[in-house]
């Protein structure tokens, strides 16, 4: 990638960090051009670090950039009529596209607006999914740890984690079940704030004594600090539907995975039964944005959350992508829960 197409992308998600970007927002080519001139006013790219509450001492790196702030050309003024960076913007523009709830978005841009809705969500994040799902979602992950039925020191890792609800129940299931402090959890996600979240809760729990928990800042896509074959068992709740490459995400479960190592992941999936599927459109569409407006005072991100729930792959389809990653599954590969409304897959590294 060039560095103007580096500097356009950076562009763009600066952009919508600062405009706090309605998911109505249309990324016509005109559009991103004209903010892109709006721009270019001299302005340095700022790096993104984590909260304060996320220090190194406490087992969680801080957000390096994935992309590095560039000086010099990105500080000066774009010339209203240079052709050259014209071109670059329309080749990004017209780059492969992807889903960003029910709009059509540059792939690039998609991290940038997903990491936008769950900075904005993070702090009423569990109190929007108890009401949201009258605490059944409780009931889902208590049966996902339940399935899982991890041995005496088993090795999760938990990927787009930030909550800790994963993790947690993990660590309580190894402690209750067979009395084991050796069990470890490594959870990852690529929002600080929502990992902040759930270090929180860690800290304040009786596992940080064991230390059993390390919370990092890290792309699903790209696990780069998770070595080959190292975790027993890995796990993604309600995660992989906002990442932008589902395939890349599968591959690096697949990698990290050691030999006989089991991928788990909780997920909204597709109700069929019609009249079923009806009430949960009308809740979906007509509920749960309204409650998000009440509760968090944000309409648009979970507007995004249903919409996003729209494009994730059906539970067939999923499973086979877990196939074609590598893993053997058993049966149909997966789980329903509560009609369809969420459902549990797994698949095993041989
Ligand atoms: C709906 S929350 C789920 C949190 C938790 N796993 C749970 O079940 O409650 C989705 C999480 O996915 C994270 N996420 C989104 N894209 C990601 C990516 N590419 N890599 C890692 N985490 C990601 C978000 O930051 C967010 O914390």
């Amino acid at each position: 990638m060039g560095l103007q197409s580096i500097h356009f992308l950076q562009k763009c998600g600066h952009l919508a960090k600062k405009n706090h970007l309605s998911s109505k927002y249309s990324y016509s080519k005109e559009r991103c051009l004209n903010q892109l001139k709006h721009f270019s006013t001299g302005k340095k790219l700022q790096s993104f670090n984590a909260p304060e509450t996320l220090k190194p001492s406490e087992s969680v790196r801080p957000l390096e950039p994935k992309v590095t702030a560039l000086e010099g050309s990105a500080t000066s003024p774009l010339p209203e009529s240079s052709p050259k960076i014209k071109e670059t913007i329309v080749d990004e523009v017209n780059s492969s596209k992807t889903h960003f709830g029910f709009q059509s978005v540059p792939e690039e841009l998609k991290e940038t607006l997903v990491g936008k809705v769950f900075s904005s969500v993070a702090s009423s994040y569990d109190v929007m999914n108890d009401f949201m799902s009258f605490g059944i979602h409780r009931l889902w992950k208590d049966h996902f740890i339940h399935t899982m039925a991890p041995g005496p020191g088993t090795k999760l890792l938990d990927v787009a984690g930030g909550t800790g609800d994963i993790a947690l129940r993990f660590l309580e299931y190894c402690q209750k079940i067979h009395s084991d402090s050796t069990a470890h959890v490594r959870v990852v996600d690529i929002n600080p704030s929502m990992l902040a979240h759930g270090s929180e809760r860690y800290h304040k729990s009786q596992f940080k004594q064991n230390n059993q928990a390390l919370f990092q800042v890290g792309n699903a896509e790209c696990l780069e600090n998770v070595e080959d074959s190292s975790v027993d068992v890995y796990t993604i709740s309600f995660g992989i539907r906002n990442c932008t490459h589902i395939d890349r995400v599968l591959k690096e479960a697949y990698r990290v995975l050691k030999p006989g190592g089991r991928f788990m992941c909780l997920e909204f999936s597709k109700v069929d039964a019609p009249f079923v599927k009806q009430m949960y459109d009308l809740y979906s569409f007509q509920i749960i944005p309204q409650l998000g407006s009440i509760v968090a005072n944000d309409r648009d991100s979970y507007q995004y959350l249903v919409e996003s729930i729209r494009q994730f792959p059906d539970q067939k389809r999923f499973s086979q992508m877990i196939q074609e990653a590598g893993f053997a599954t058993v049966g149909d590969g997966y789980e329903n829960f509560t009609f369809g409304v969420a459902a549990m897959h797994t698949g095993y590294k041989f």
